[in-house]
């Protein structure tokens, strides 16, 4: 097995909770991601039109849920009246990033959280700043040691200053698909951005990338490892975190190490 960048065991992340099992960004998600191990869980935000901070991924509502349309223009009200578990045939509210926040706080162990912004150049600063707002109004904004430990993600690089300034004593994350960036590619961060590393995709192209970032202190995160081959691969490199739909497996395959 490769060394990660702390010596430690690579964090298991739950990517939009356990989301191969239960609709992804629910609740239900979540909790399993929870009692199955993961260290960590991932989600991503938007905005909706009354500026609530909701878990969603897509721009629309349409692959998710039994609506149509585009969250930006939907309010929190009507989002609510929404099933967003048909993904797996069960019924399931949005999931508000407060209470997915309000999960983790009650959860009987650490689990930390990384969220990612969508899409930041569409809110002009918005995302960023209500994000901000909601983790100092609940404690999780703080430089000390406080649990969950939240870190931000985006694959923009204003967004990701953006949020820096907002809340400098949180660590960032700069997303990469493999090989569009060729800095990153080269193991640099472009404008020497600081931030704790780079998340990128599975290593199948390139996967010295993890070298060349280690070399220069950057942590390297990889999405998403549901495979057999993928996971073998970033254990050999020594990835530091692995995003997984399926965290129960990848929590038994780190633990038997
Ligand atoms: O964790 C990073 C990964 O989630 C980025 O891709 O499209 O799943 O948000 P996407
Ligand atoms: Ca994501």
């Amino acid at each position: 097995m490769g060394r990660t960048l702390s010596g430690r065991a690579p964090a298991v992340v739950a990517h939009r909770g356990s989301s191969a099992a239960e609709p992804e960004h629910t609740l239900t998600a979540y909790r399993r991601a929870i009692d199955e191990g993961a260290d960590a869980v991932e989600c991503d935000i938007r905005l909706t039109a009354d500026d609530e901070l909701v878990c969603v991924h897509d721009r629309r509502v349409d692959r998710v849920s039994d609506g149509r349309g585009v969250v930006a223009d939907l309010t929190l009200a009507e989002l609510l009246e929404l099933d967003f578990g048909v993904l797996r045939g069960r019924g399931s509210t949005v999931l508000v990033l407060r209470d997915l926040l309000q999960l983790l706080l009650d959860a009987p162990r650490r689990v930390d959280i990384a969220i990612e912004t969508k899409h930041p150049d569409k809110y002009g600063g918005r995302l960023e700043s209500r994000l901000a707002a909601l983790l100092d109004e609940m404690g999780l904004a703080s430089p000390e040691p406080v649990q969950p430990h939240v870190r931000m993600m985006s694959f923009s690089v204003l967004a990701v200053r953006r949020f820096g300034r907002l809340c400098p004593g949180l660590p960032r994350v700069l997303l990469s698909e493999l090989g569009l960036v060729p800095s990153v590619r080269a193991g640099r961060l472009p404008d020497n951005i600081p931030v704790l590393g780079i998340s990128t995709s599975l290593l199948r192209r390139d996967p010295q990338i993890v070298a060349r970032h280690h070399a220069r202190g950057h942590q390297v995160h990889v999405y998403t490892v549901d495979r057999d081959d993928d996971l073998d691969r970033c254990l050999d490199l020594g990835v530091d975190a692995i995003i997984t739909n399926r965290p129960a497996w990848v929590r038994s395959v780190v633990d038997a190490l």
